[in-house]
């Protein structure tokens, strides 16, 4: 097992910075996940891992070891692709078996891991067909496999379940969890999609064009987010986030008032504007008690999901969405009350997006 420490690496393509000063550090069996939107720089910092990106500037290093110029191979760590990239004209156990043949692994030491990945990845009836003849969890599952038999000390994982439908992705993404708490291996995985972020990260790395923007827990990343896009970021459906005027302790957006407690005031001294934010889930149906505030907001838009439904309010400041019950059946049309507790409020400078506490 190992650490991977990002210190102040950058990537760049000619004009391109891909990845600006990461500094980044992966603890031992940590399972982190590389989270942001398309093109953020996730797969370059995961190439630069497994050495098939140079890096431009700064240090990597795996374990206490420096690896900015150590070639892929010797580096200890497997990848596992979004594409499965299977061989077609080979069985899943000729394929499992296929890179450590490369690396000249004796027989008996290949047979032992071929038949423990299966075991594991429950492949072990299916080790004599070919790919065809497997279904894209199956094959995802070989895929895995050929990276748990090389027995590394870190995996690498880019967008391993975006070719799974819905209902797969959530099954595999659980195996992929038991197989890290079984084998303890430290994971960086990379996703475009929070909630597996959410559910999968130990711990999550939010990166948006190039530059790292907050690391920290799941509920950490949720309760205190350090900036604005972190805030619309993380969270499903996303935060409202509202331009607002700032007027002793009331902050004003169109028909929205907020009465800001001691300890938010403080924050906003001097201050004339500021982005609130807030989730949809913290907007409660109902008349506002001590340390919330009232909103009273029509909703034109009702989205029934079964156990909650979802509000939508167009409002002079923007959409805002409400995340309520299901029992309210709230009409569409009605102009309802909804408390929102002070408590639950988040507040962004509005020039830079940096929270405001
Ligand atoms: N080989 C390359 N040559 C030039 N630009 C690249 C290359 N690979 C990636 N980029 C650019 O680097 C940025 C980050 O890309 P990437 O790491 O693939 O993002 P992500 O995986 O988060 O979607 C993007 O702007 C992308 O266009
Ligand atoms: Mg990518």
């Amino acid at each position: 097992m190992a650490t991977v420490t990002f210190d102040g690496v950058s990537k760049r393509y000619g004009e391109v910075l891909a990845v600006e000063d990461l500094s980044l550090e992966i603890a031992d069996g940590e399972f982190m996940v590389l989270v942001g939107p398309s093109g953020c720089g996730k797969t370059t910092s995961l190439r630069m891992i497994a050495g098939l990106e140079d890096i431009s500037d700064g240090t990597l290093r795996i374990g206490d070891k420096v690896v900015n110029d150590i070639a892929p191979k010797d580096r200890d760590i497997a990848m596992v692709f979004q594409s499965y990239a299977l061989y077609p004209h080979m069985t899943v156990r000729e394929n499992l078996a296929f890179g450590l043949k490369l690396r000249k692994i004796d027989k008996g030491e290949i047979e032992r891991r071929v038949n423990e990945a299966a075991a594991i990845l429950d492949l072990t009836k299916l080790l004599s067909r070919k790919p065809k003849e497997l279904s894209g969890g199956q094959r995802q599952r070989v895929a895995l496999g050929r990276a748990i038999v090389r027995e590394p000390e870190v995996f690498l994982m880019d967008e391993p379940l975006s070719n799974l439908d819905a209902q797969l992705r959530v099954q595999t993404r659980a195996e992929i969890l038991r197989l890290h708490a079984r084998l303890k291996t430290t994971v960086v995985y990379v996703t475009h999609d929070q909630v597996e972020a959410m559910t999968m990260g130990t711990r999550i790395a939010v990166m948006s064009e190039g530059r790292l923007q907050q690391v920290g827990t799941p509920q950490e990343l949720y309760d205190l987010p350090v900036n604005r896009f972190v805030a619309g970021f993380i969270g499903s459906p996303a935060m409202n986030l509202l331009e607002a005027t700032v007027d002793g302790r009331r902050v004003q957006s169109g028909e929205i008032t907020i009465e800001i407690d001691d300890a938010r005031a403080t924050a906003l001294k001097g201050r004339t504007t500021v982005t609130l934010g807030f989730r949809p889930e913290h907007l409660e149906l109902g008349p506002a008690g001590t340390g919330a505030s009232q909103l009273e907001l029509t909703a034109d838009v009702v989205e029934y999901l079964g156990a909650q439904e979802l509000l939508h309010f167009s409002t002079s400041s923007g959409d805002i969405l409400a995340l309520v019950g299901s029992e309210h059946k709230t009409p569409r049309g009605a102009t309802v009350k909804l408390a929102l507790a002070h408590s639950k409020l988040h507040l962004f400078d509005s020039a830079t997006g940096a929270a405001l506490r």
